[in-house]
């Protein structure tokens, strides 16, 4: 997706801007800040020009290398690996896993093992911050369904998103039909309610402190898009 992923989301705006809000009320620049599949900077670019150090991480070299192209003062770092086994050698003001990132990890396990490398990642006083959609959005979907989302002026995006309730697993097969042709990229997600979210941190040492409907932090319901979450260390 590499290729096509900055045409996905936006770059610049409102919506990163009030996340660049948030994150600076909760730890402000220029505190050091990790972010958990960093992809091609999306976030991490703004974010450093806004003065935070950033360290990304990514399972996908095409899209750190995506990263590097796009980040204009070069002062991003980053590493490939498998946030799942996170071992960091810095410890981070600010941990970031936006946009339903976490919910990548397809098993109950690797959740947790991820909350666990993200309670070491963290600094003393630290916090990590987590943007994911509000389970509720794909746990009612009861058959197979299609959205249709613009790439280029020549290019669409077809999503057909299939959801095990048992598993809590949702099946989304992005469909990009372009100049190129057709390509298919399937990509599981595996959505946690907020209640197994804060047991899944009380395993790795960590607390939520708070939950928000957005980076505005409007208050939750069953409608809300997405969540905000904020955890810490227990003993912080
Ligand atoms: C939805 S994209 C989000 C990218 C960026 N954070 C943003 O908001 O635009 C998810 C990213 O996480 C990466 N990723 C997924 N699972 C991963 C894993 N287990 N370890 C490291 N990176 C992973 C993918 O390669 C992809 O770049």
């Amino acid at each position: 997706m590499a290729d096509v992923y900055d045409s996905l989301y936006p770059t610049s705006g409102p919506a990163i801007d009030s996340m660049i809000t948030f994150l600076d009320e909760l730890r402000p620049a220029p505190a050091s800040l990790l972010e958990l599949g960093v992809g091609t900077g999306r976030l991490a670019i703004p974010l450093a020009e806004h003065g935070y150090r950033v360290h990304g991480v990514d399972a996908s070299p095409a899209m750190l290398a995506k990263l590097h192209e796009n980040d204009p003062t070069g002062g991003i770092t980053s590493s490939v690996a498998d946030f799942s086994a996170l071992v960091v050698e810095e410890r981070y003001d600010l941990v970031l896993t936006a946009l339903n990132t976490f919910f990548m990890l397809p098993t109950q396990e690797l959740q947790i093992s991820c909350l666990r490398g993200i309670h070491d990642a963290l600094a003393d006083g630290g916090a990590a911050v987590f943007e994911t959609y509000n389970p509720q959005n794909y746990h009612r979907l009861s058959e197979a369904t299609t959205q249709i989302g613009h790439l280029a002026a020549d290019a669409l995006l077809l999503d057909t998103i299939q959801v095990n309730r048992q598993l809590q697993s949702a099946l989304v097969v992005h469909t990009i039909l372009g100049p190129a042709g057709l390509r298919k990229v399937p990509e599981v997600s595996r959505y946690a309610w907020p209640a197994e979210f804060d047991v899944m941190a009380r395993l790795a040492g960590l607390r939520v402190t708070g939950r928000w409907a957005g980076w505005d932090r409007s208050p939750l319901s069953e409608l809300t898009e997405k969540h905000i979450v904020v955890v810490e260390r227990q003993n912080a």
